[in-house]
């Protein structure tokens, strides 16, 4: 009922959303994936759709019901989410990448199960790394021009901040969020500092829902000002 009551913030606007982690397979029954469950990124795609926004979830494998009214794309790798994000993109206007991407992928996939072969050797696997695509569609053309505006997330073990604030300029976005910890993974709940060029504000610890409308209200005003 809530979400009725929620103004309109977002009205007019196109929200892309990544959540989750994604899946680099190693041969067809395995592979390297990571601890996100999507929460964060799921309550953010509601949350935009609540403000009034037409709202894409691009989503990594989980296991979440689809927020109404939400478009949900479903991507496997972080090859396929950048495919899914690139289509998506040129009708956007907001970005927000929450998704955990891995940052590598083994560099071939073996097409057959790999085998023990008696021997007691031990696969060796080498890596390549995969696209940034939050840095990617920083530097786009629409996002230099302001026609489409980037959120970065960071979740980091030490440091938060100094590395969420070099972070966000080494991405290239005006707004980076970081995940204050312990570990948010899987959590209903999480506590968010927002950093920007003038400085840092802090989310208290609350639902991730009730954080995300926040942080969608936030990127409102953020978009009120700029326009
Ligand atoms: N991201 C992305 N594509 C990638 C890696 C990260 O879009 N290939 C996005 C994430 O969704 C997040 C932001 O970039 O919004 C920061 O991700 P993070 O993993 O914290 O940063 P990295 O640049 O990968 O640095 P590192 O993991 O080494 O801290
Ligand atoms: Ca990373």
């Amino acid at each position: 009922l809530i979400a009725l009551f929620q103004p309109q913030v977002l009205k007019g606007q196109h929200v892309l959303v990544t959540a989750g982690p994604t899946y680099e397979a190693i041969d067809p029954v395995r592979g390297i994936t990571n601890l996100s469950s999507g929460k964060m990124g799921f309550a953010i795609a509601r949350a935009a759709r609540e403000a009034g926004a037409q709202v894409t979830l691009v989503a990594g494998p989980v296991s979440l019901p689809t927020p109404r009214g939400v478009q949900r794309v479903d991507v496997r790798s972080a090859s396929n989410m950048l495919e899914a994000v690139m289509d998506k993109a040129p009708v956007a206007s907001i970005f927000i990448a929450t998704a955990a991407v891995a940052d590598w992928r083994p560099a071939h996939a073996s097409e057959q199960k790999l085998k023990k072969d008696g021997s007691n050797a031990t696969p060796t696997l080498s890596f390549v790394e995969n696209t940034d695509i939050l840095a990617t569609l920083a530097q786009s053309p629409r996002a230099q021009s302001g026609a489409l505006f980037c959120v970065g997330f960071a979740a980091e073990s030490h440091d938060l901040l100094a590395n969420a604030q070099a972070k966000r300029l080494r991405k290239g976005v005006p707004l980076l969020v970081g995940n204050i910890g312990p570990a948010t993974f899987g959590q209903d709940d999480n506590a968010l500092i927002l950093v920007d060029e003038r400085g840092t504000v802090e989310l208290s610890r609350d639902s991730k829902l009730a954080l995300a409308r926040k942080l969608i209200a936030d990127i409102a005003d953020r978009i009120r000002a700029r326009d």
